[in-house]
């Protein structure tokens, strides 16, 4: 079987953060995703049916406080993604794993497993960490150089999933003996691999670990050159690493509806003390998004945690796509206020558009 991430569409789509409560928004509208189970299977399923390449999870342990204390519910991801395997047939389920906190021969096993469960439709999003009080939370502190243990954390596991004898591993951050892990996944030499990130070191890692970069931006033609600069640190590792990604969306019939709707739940209806803590922490602890986003655009990190708003009828959001694509983008991950009230929609308007216009097949 063709990994989802390698099949033919030429922009291709995640859904992103369905197992975290409020998704990626940090608004108190009634009607903000709840994540309960039964409803994610249902929206894993509906993208499964409609050829969505991709279900990715947020890695999350704790909420961000304020009125609703957004994503202090979200399933863990490696055990989510083997349960929903047994619940769909097509589309590619991520687990996002953080270094510091799970240990790279737990997350080997636990990887192998989805991707057996899931007949190879494993994929990895590799995150090392940025949020303190998940730091304090496991008792950790959180190291300037975190990717240098990325580094030696995705070795080990490449090292595991190569099938060979035991190894002793002697790294600055692991020191292990007699390592070995059977079985080895599906997919070879190991499943699909995303690394999340946006500053220069986390590009780097991008270039020697993973196959994409998944990253932000602040408007469409400034996504281009993130792309030629990955795309460069990718080559001088002597790699090919592709980049995806990712949006929120409100897709509604006429533009004023979706306009409304978004400076309703992004602006009016805001929680104010989770964006205010949310906005800080991320600034000062992680270079996720360019400096320009945090002065300029705090409706879109109530909207979608500081991703791309796509806000407009379904051709308006076909043709955004249309830019990103021609960007060079591999695709974008879509989130919604709620996901299942609003996917149905999404898939029915704008994916027939995204055909017509050569980006999807049938
Ligand atoms: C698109 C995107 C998605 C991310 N998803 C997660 C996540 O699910 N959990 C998490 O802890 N960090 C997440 N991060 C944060 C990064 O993994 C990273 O810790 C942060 O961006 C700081 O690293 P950087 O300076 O290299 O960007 C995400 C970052 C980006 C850009």
């Amino acid at each position: 079987m063709v990994h989802p991430m390698y099949g033919p569409n030429r922009f291709k789509l995640g859904i992103f953060s369905a197992n975290a409560d409020g998704g990626l928004t940090l608004t108190r509208v009634p009607e903000r995703w709840p994540a309960h189970w039964n409803e994610v299977v249902e929206v894993a399923q509906m993208a499964d049916r409609a050829g969505i390449e991709f279900f990715l999870p947020i890695a999350r342990w704790k909420g961000f406080g304020g009125e609703v204390n957004s994503r202090e519910w979200s399933f863990e991801t490696l055990t989510y993604a083997a349960a929903l395997a047994g619940f769909t047939q097509r589309i590619a389920l991520f687990s996002t794993v953080h270094v510091p906190m799970v240990h790279p021969v737990f997350a080997a096993k636990a990887l192998a497993t989805v991707d057996h469960a899931s007949g190879g439709r494993a994929g990895l999003n590799i995150v090392c960490g940025w949020s303190p009080q998940e730091f304090t939370l496991f008792g950790l502190t959180m190291i300037e150089d975190r990717y240098a243990q990325g580094v030696e954390w995705a070795e080990i596991m490449e090292r595991i999933f190569a099938g060979g004898p035991p190894f002793d591993y002697e790294g600055r951050f692991y020191r292990l003996g007699q390592v070995s892990g059977q079985p080895v996944p599906l997919q070879r030499p190991r499943p699909v691999t995303l690394s999340a990130a946006f500053s220069p070191v986390g590009r780097d890692f991008a270039a020697k670990c993973a196959d994409f970069l998944f990253t932000t931006f602040v408007d469409i033609e400034g996504g281009r050159p993130h792309i030629t600069d990955m795309t460069a640190r990718a080559r001088a590792a002597d790699r090919e690493v592709g980049v995806f990604t990712t949006c929120h969306v409100v897709c509604r019939p006429t533009q004023a509806e979706a306009e409304d709707y978004y400076e309703h739940y992004a602006v009016r209806m805001e929680d104010t003390a989770s964006v205010d803590y949310y906005m800080g922490a991320k600034e000062k602890f992680s270079s996720s998004h360019d400096p320009e986003a945090y002065r300029l655009h705090r409706k879109r990190f109530v909207g979608g945690a500081g991703t791309y708003p796509l806000i407009g009828t379904p051709r308006r959001i076909a043709e955004e796509m249309l830019l990103m694509s021609e960007a060079g983008f591999a695709g974008t991950t879509v989130s919604f206020v709620n996901f299942r009230d609003e996917l149905p929609y999404f898939i029915a308007t704008v994916l027939p558009l995204l055909r017509e216009a050569g980006l999807r097949e049938a």
